[in-house]
C-alpha cells in the first residue's frame, strides 16, 4: 500500500462525499495518481464508493489512532510504555521481535493501522480491516527467568479484558489460555512470545488483536465465532481510548506479574472466566481430543479439567472448545 493511499483515505476518514479533485489537489497529485493508489482500497478490508458528480466516500467512517491523545492517556503510567503508530506493517509482533534482539527498552509498543501478515496463536492467520481493529504489540523485559513466565498469557488476557471492561465493554470474560470473549464469542486475541535465560532476564513480546467493527468482507474470512467493539458497548469507545487503557493496563499488571507472577492476577481471572464449570472439548497439540469438564486455573496457569474417567488433568497448553451437547 502506498504512503498516498493512507493520505487519501485520512481525507475520507469522516465517511462523506470528497471529489476527487479536492483530495489531488490538497495531496499535491494528479487525480490520476489518486485514483491509482485508491485502487488498492479493498484490500484493506473496507470498502470505497466512487460516483461520478459526486466523488469518493467511505462506506463506513474511519477512526484513525490519535497519537498525541494517547501518548497523554500514558503520561503518568508507570512502568513507561512509548508507543509508536505506523500505517501499515507486515505484523507488530514480527517487527517488536526484532527490536527487541536488537535492544529495544521494555514498554516499547507498536501500534499499526493495517497489518498485512497479522499472526495469532498455533501458526494462525490473524485478519482484521483497516479502523476495523486494534492491532499492536508491546515489549515487555523481566528479571524473572522464562522458565518462570508461565501463567503471563492469561495475565496479560485479564489486563486486556478488564481494560476493555472499563470502557463500557459489557459482559467480558477470558477464555483460558488468553483469549477475551463476550457470549462465548471472540472479542480479542493475545499473542505471547517469550525468550531469554531459563533463571533471568527474560523477554516477552505480546501482541495484541482487538475486534472493533468487523465488516462482512473480514467476517466471510474468519472461522471461528467473533463478537466485536461496537456489537457490546452500548457506549462504544474510540480505538483510540481503547488502545490508551489496555496499555495501562498491561503497564501495571506486567510489573506486578515481574514480582509476584500469576498467583496475582488469578483471582481477577477465575471472577472473569467464562468457562468455569463448562463441558469443554479439549483438542491437545500432539493428542487426540476428549471431553472434560473445567475444574478451575492453576497457580501457574494451567487449566485443570476433570476427565470422563475421574482424572484432574492440568493442561499446560491445548485448545478448548464449548461443548454444546
Ligand atoms: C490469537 O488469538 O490467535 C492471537 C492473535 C494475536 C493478534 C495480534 S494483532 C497484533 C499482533 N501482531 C500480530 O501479528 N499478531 C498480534
Amino acid at each position: 500500500m502506498s504512503a498516498l493511499t493512507f493520505q487519501a483515505l485520512r481525507s475520507l476518514a469522516d465517511g462523506r462525499f470528497h471529489s476527487g479533485e479536492d483530495i489531488a489537489r490538497s495531496l499535491n497529485r494528479s487525480r490520476a495518481t489518486l485514483s491509482e493508489a485508491l485502487k488498492r482500497v479493498p484490500d484493506l478490508g473496507i470498502e470505497l464508493f466512487s460516483v461520478p458528480g459526486k466523488g469518493y466516500r467511505l462506506a463506513e467512517p474511519i477512526e484513525f489512532l490519535d497519537a498525541a491523545a494517547i501518548a497523554k492517556r500514558l503520561a503518568g503510567v508507570e512502568p513507561r510504555v512509548g508507543l509508536e503508530i505506523v500505517d501499515e506493517i507486515d505484523s507488530t509482533s514480527t517487527r517488536l521481535n526484532a527490536l527487541a534482539a536488537q535492544g529495544a527498552p521494555s514498554g516499547t509498543a507498536l501500534a499499526a493501522e493495517w497489518q498485512d501478515s497479522g499472526r495469532g496463536r498455533r501458526g494462525r492467520t490473524w485478519i482484521s480491516c483497516l479502523g476495523g481493529s486494534l492491532t499492536f504489540s508491546l515489549l515487555w523485559r523481566f528479571e524473572r527467568g522464562a522458565g518462570h513466565l508461565a501463567g503471563l498469557s492469561l495475565a496479560v488476557g485479564e489486563a486486556v479484558a478488564r481494560a476493555l471492561a472499563q470502557c463500557g465493554v459489557e459482559r467480558v470474560q477470558v477464555k483460558w489460555p488468553n483469549d477475551v470473549v463476550v457470549d462465548f464469542r471472540k472479542l480479542a486475541g493475545i499473542l505471547v512470545e517469550t525468550s531469554g535465560e531459563s533463571q533471568g532476564p527474560s523477554v516477552a513480546v505480546i501482541g495484541v488483536g482487538v475486534n472493533y467493527r468487523l465488516g462482512e468482507k473480514a467476517l466471510e474470512r474468519i472461522d471461528q465465532a467473533v463478537i466485536d467493539v461496537t456489537q457490546c458497548a452500548p457506549a462504544v469507545p474510540t480505538r483510540t481510548q481503547l488502545l490508551g487503557e489496555i496499555l495501562a493496563s498491561l503497564a501495571a499488571t506486567l510489573a506486578r506479574f515481574d514480582a509476584h507472577g500469576f498467583p496475582a492476577s488469578r483471582d481477577a481471572w477465575r471472577a472473569m472466566h467464562a468457562y468455569q464449570g463448562r463441558r469443554v472439548r479439549v483438542f491437545p497439540a500432539r493428542e487426540a481430543a476428549y471431553d472434560a469438564e473445567v475444574v478451575d486455573v492453576a497457580e501457574d496457569g494451567a487449566l485443570m479439567v476433570a476427565t470422563s474417567d475421574g482424572r484432574t488433568v492440568n493442561l499446560a497448553s491445548a485448545d478448548i472448545s464449548l461443548r454444546t451437547r
